[in-house]
């Protein structure tokens, strides 16, 4: 599949069924775009909404975020899990705020990444939906969509498996609608090529997915070895 119908295709898709009244979506700040992208990290976003909208109620900017005690920072985390995430966000406002003028580095995918908590895959979320540069994803969504599309042998976590996928991730990805494009490959993963029982028969790619051709769409991704 050529990249430009790939992307026809996913957009269309995500026109008439994606998501397009998340909270961190309009508007649709760094600031915004990073809490949220941190919190879907590790929970889903019928949960991340209500702890997204009373952590904006109390820390409406990366400043007030920075300059809050750490227990009130947890406190609004409570519940939601993996509470490293929360100090890692509090100490990178804290950084953002000292270094880079209390703004997010959103022009430099490198400088989000030497940010407590930024890796890869959340930077270049962070900059296609804050400010709609041409940047990457992949995250364990995107990760078992193209394995399954190119039936992609081997562990996702392996090295060579891991850049054998950034690089279709990054064909893929196109150079207009950053935001929505990014939006799409999570909404994708999430809500249609899911792990348990994935809606192959509501597909835009069900004609050209390798794994359904093959009756295997069950056995991608691979998983870690013993
Ligand atoms: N997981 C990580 N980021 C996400 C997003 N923006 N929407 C849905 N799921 C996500």
């Amino acid at each position: 599949l050529s990249s430009g119908e790939f992307q026809k295709r996913l957009l269309a898709w995500f026109d008439q069924d994606g998501r397009h009244d998340l909270p961190w979506q309009s508007p649709r700040t760094p600031y915004r775009v990073w809490v949220s992208e941190i919190m879907l990290q590790q929970t889903q976003v019928t949960t991340v909404m209500d702890y997204f909208n009373r952590f904006m109620a109390r820390f409406p900017t990366l400043e007030a975020l920075a300059r809050a005690p750490q227990d009130e920072v947890l406190h609004l985390w409570t519940g939601l899990g993996y509470y490293a995430r929360a100090r890692n966000l509090h100490k990178a406002a804290q950084v953002a705020l000292a270094e880079h003028g209390g703004e997010l580095p959103v022009e430099s995918e490198a400088a989000l990444m030497a940010l407590p908590g930024i890796g890869r895959s959340t930077a270049g979320a962070i900059i296609a939906q804050s400010i709609g540069k041409r940047a990457v994803i992949l995250d364990g969504n995107v990760k078992r969509s193209l394995t399954r599309l190119h039936a992609v042998p081997g562990w996702p976590g392996r090295p060579a498996v891991e850049r054998k996928l950034w690089a279709l991730a990054d064909y893929y990805t196109p150079a207009t609608r950053l935001a929505d494009y990014t939006q799409a490959m999570m909404d994708f993963g999430a809500t249609l090529c899911k792990r348990g029982q994935p809606a192959c028969a509501a597909c835009p790619f069900s004609d050209v997915c390798l794994a359904l051709a093959c009756g295997e769409v069950q056995h991608y991704p691979e998983s870690k070895p013993k």
